[in-house]
């Protein structure tokens, strides 16, 4: 049979084949090894997966790749992202370098509140082409579908505008852009006396609005001891579950205040950071089936030493996601590749669990686990060839780029 692409002679080619769900426990350890490994690709989609021999013996192309001595595995999916902003912030990793911690720099200026300006300023074109910049380079990295959060606007119309942005990102990039709501970054600097109100605008105005523009199935909030605590985080999300968003939450970050509690009493999708989440967090989470997505580039870029417990959770059975964090102020890093050695490194997780987590557990916490994250027949061809000799190279090769070629649904989006 004839189809559009044929990828052969790969070393090792990443299935990630596995059970249809979020990945737990020993199953993330299980990255579906094919040794001389083909794939078949028609039109977007996977037709055919198996060794070499088999694909040859099946099907012929005008189109071969040969990919001997490389690794081909799933696309990166980066489930949490604040790409959409104006200015970057380095001048607060030069003062964290000289000792101010995150919550210190928030405190007397920067942070968040330091990035809201210049975004209510620009204009919807500035702000697309700013991340548009951004996003190509997070592609060359091999990401191949990303999750993109609105909240450096913090007002209705600005905070539209950021989700606007992000709606025009996905139609014109040639990767998949999830759009999520996070009107609850920070408190914005009118409202910092009166909290009170901006939740009530948060709710009465800016959540009915971007449902009704159909702009973002999923809310995200930052839940910590100086934004939003726990009692104004549940109202807030409560009343997002009533207006049909799913949820998403920065939880317990620097501090363990209870947020993956929070994610798990509310059935939230994703609890995100847990870098200080306590061990009721932690059981919570596995017992409500909430995904964690760790984000260990944001710990390292803050220069803190709190790494998530990802063995911990991964062995209470969580299934777990890596993801960037990609912001101008806590972690400005766009390469997947780097977090994999940092989640290695750091939080003692195998290359295949951190690969897992960056593909097929990364696709569940945004829904999209039937349709991309592994190599199987009928998802969408989301294929990265790496020049590398085997896939725990990844990680051992840092600081540099991996990926030889990025295909998108069936083309060839970047490299050769
Ligand atoms: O995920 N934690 C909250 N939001 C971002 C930081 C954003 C910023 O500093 O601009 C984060 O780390
Ligand atoms: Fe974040």
């Amino acid at each position: 049979m004839k189809v559009d692409v044929i990828i052969k002679n790969t070393t090792q080619l990443l299935t990630l084949q596995g059970p249809p769900h979020p990945r737990s426990g020993k199953e993330m350890d299980e990255p579906g090894i094919i040794k001389n490994g083909a794939v078949a690709i028609k039109g977007e989609k996977i037709l055919a997966v198996g060794t070499t021999e088999e694909i040859k013996a099946n099907y012929i192309s005008d189109k071969i790749i040969d990919a001997s001595n490389k690794v081909v595995m799933p696309g990166f999916v980066d489930p949490h992202t604040h790409p959409v902003f104006v200015h970057t912030r380095e001048n607060e990793f030069e003062m964290r370098i000289k000792g101010k911690s995150y919550v210190e720099i928030s405190q007397s200026g920067g942070g968040i509140r330091s990035s809201i300006k210049a975004v209510r300023e620009a204009s919807e074109d500035e702000l697309y082409i700013l991340s548009e910049k951004r996003i190509k380079k997070m592609i060359s990295n091999g990401t191949t579908t990303l999750e993109a959060k609105s909240g450096y606007g913090l007002s209705t119309e600005s905070e539209i505008k950021m989700l606007k942005v992000i709606k025009r990102l996905n139609e014109n990039l040639p990767i998949d852009i999830i759009p999520t709501f996070m009107g609850a970054h920070e408190f914005p600097i009118e409202y910092k006396d009166n909290h009170e109100e901006y939740i009530r605008i948060l709710k009465e105005e800016m959540m009915p609005e971007v449902r009704k523009q159909s702009l973002a199935e999923y809310i995200d909030i930052f839940t910590e001891k100086h934004v939003y605590n726990i009692q104004q985080s549940r109202d807030i999300l409560n009343h997002a579950k009533k207006l049909g968003f799913k949820l998403r939450m920065h939880a317990d970050e620097i501090e363990p205040i209870g947020g993956a509690e929070l994610a798990a009493e509310l059935g939230a999708i994703s609890a995100d950071h847990l870098g200080a989440a306590s061990d009721a967090g932690i059981k919570a989470l596995a017992e409500a089936g909430v995904i964690a997505t760790l984000l260990p580039g944001t710990i390292f870029s803050l220069g803190m030493k709190s790494y998530a417990r990802a063995r911990d959770m991964i062995d209470a059975g969580v299934a777990v996601t890596l993801a960037t964090d990609y912001n101008p102020g806590s972690c400005n890093c766009d390469s997947m590749q780097f977090i994999i050695t940092l989640a290695c490194l750091q939080m003692k997780m195998t290359v295949a669990e951190a690969i897992t987590a960056s593909t097929i557990n990364a696709a569940y916490s945004l829904e999209m686990g039937d349709r991309i994250g592994s190599l199987e027949v009928g998802k969408q061809a989301d294929i990265l060839i790496m020049d590398m000799p085997s896939y725990q190279f990844l990680p051992y090769h840092f600081g540099s780029n991996n990926v030889e070629t990025v295909i998108k649904n069936g083309k060839v989006i970047w490299g050769n």
